[in-house]
């Protein structure tokens, strides 16, 4: 599959080598890399109208995935680095065979001190026990509704019992709990007051997340991202937003009598360029410094070629000097035709 391809060009090369300076990853505008995200698979069991088209996107070959071994490689390499986090996603990261193995060995790397999944909850309630196990520091669930026939409409599929049984499962188990909920044009005030029940009565987050022009699709529908931090202020009007840690994707915000937070992720907007922390592997070994870019390294093309550590760990160092400022800059840089779909890139 013909998938980030190129390069991006480079900006003005005026930027300082400071990526190296304590032996931790620092990108050539300051900001320090300590998050990476693994699109373990570009496939999925549900197909979100907001990621892909109803026919799935065209699957990228199983040889030219990155194996499990490349990958751990490639986040040891990344450790030397200095980094802690990682998070696995997908297309849905339990529709590849061996996920779960893949996590425990993950957990064993030196320097994954933090270790994430993103799931749409569909398969992963058989797992519970097993990632409680390895000490999984939390678990991102899909979930954009709670009515059935909406959740046909939005992902096509029929499986919403079984995400809330996730949901429930990871509350039982007390693993970490964020909830993503995408705003779509037609989410109204009512949805996200009951989507916003299941932080009042459980110890989650809530986050509702401006729709990315990321569907697969040609065109977009009009987003309907604007002001719907004023929109949650509407509706919710004790809400008051907590002081957070930087760096972070998401506002954080407390409601009286809540046992949960709600919180506010606006990507579309890209408000938290300036301190972002992370960088992006697809499912085809493409190193992505930016949501927005086409690919900066062909992590697997490198991996493939017979490249050493110490090559690779050279090769990430100047590829994050080249890094954007921020997505409003990549997406400048990298024109589109078309619309890549999320799953290709793993959020
Ligand atoms: P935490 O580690 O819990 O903060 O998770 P996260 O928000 O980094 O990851 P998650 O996979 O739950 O993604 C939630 C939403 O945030 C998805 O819609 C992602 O596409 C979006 N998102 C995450 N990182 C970025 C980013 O760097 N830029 C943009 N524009 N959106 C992002
Ligand atoms: N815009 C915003 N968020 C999206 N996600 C998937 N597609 C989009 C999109 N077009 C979210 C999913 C998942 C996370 C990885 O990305 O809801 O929780
Ligand atoms: Fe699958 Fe997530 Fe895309 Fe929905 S948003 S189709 S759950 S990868």
């Amino acid at each position: 599959m013909k998938e980030f391809q190129r390069n991006h060009p480079s900006p003005p090369s005026t930027k300082p080598n400071n990526s190296i300076h304590d032996g931790g990853l620092v990108d050539g505008r300051g900001r320090r890399i300590t998050y990476l995200r693994l699109a373990i698979t570009d496939r999925c069991n549900l197909r979100c109208r907001y990621c892909r088209p109803e026919r799935g996107v065209p699957f990228i070959p199983h040889e030219e995935i990155l194996r499990f071994e490349e990958l751990e490689r490639v986040v040891a390499v990344f450790c030397s680095l200095g980094l802690t986090k990682v998070r696995v996603t997908g297309g849905e990261p339990f529709s590849r065979r061996g996920c779960l193995h893949f996590l425990k060995r993950l957990r064993q790397i030196d320097g994954v001190q933090y270790l994430y999944i993103t799931t749409n909850g569909v398969k992963t309630s058989r797992d519970l026990d097993e990632l409680g196990a390895i000490g999984l520091n939390g678990i991102n669930v899909s979930l954009d509704t709670l009515d059935h026939k909406r959740f046909w409409k939005i992902t096509r599929r029929n499986y919403l019992t079984a995400v809330l049984q996730t949901i429930h499962g990871a509350l039982i188990r007390e693993i970490p709990l964020k909830i993503n909920s995408v705003v779509l044009e037609d989410t109204c005030d009512d949805e996200i007051i009951q989507l916003a029940g299941l932080a009042r009565e459980f110890p989650l987050t809530l986050r509702f997340i401006e729709r990315m022009p990321f569907s697969g699709a040609v065109r977009s529908k009009k987003l309907a991202n604007t002001n719907l931090s004023r929109r949650l202020k509407r509706i919710f009007p004790a809400i008051e937003e907590c002081a957070a840690a930087l760096p972070t994707t998401a506002r954080i915000f407390a409601l009286p009598g809540y046992k949960g937070n709600l919180g506010l992720i606006q990507g579309y907007s890209r408000k938290f360029c300036e301190t972002c922390n992370k960088v992006r592997i697809t499912p085809s070994g493409m190193l992505k410094t930016c949501l927005y870019d086409n690919g900066a390294l062909d992590l697997k093309k490198l991996l493939r070629s017979g490249a050493g550590d110490y090559e690779i760990r050279e090769a990430i160092i100047a590829c994050v000097q080249n890094r954007f400022d921020n997505g409003h800059e990549a997406e400048l840089f990298c024109s589109r035709t078309k619309e890549p779909s999320m799953a290709m890139i793993g959020g």
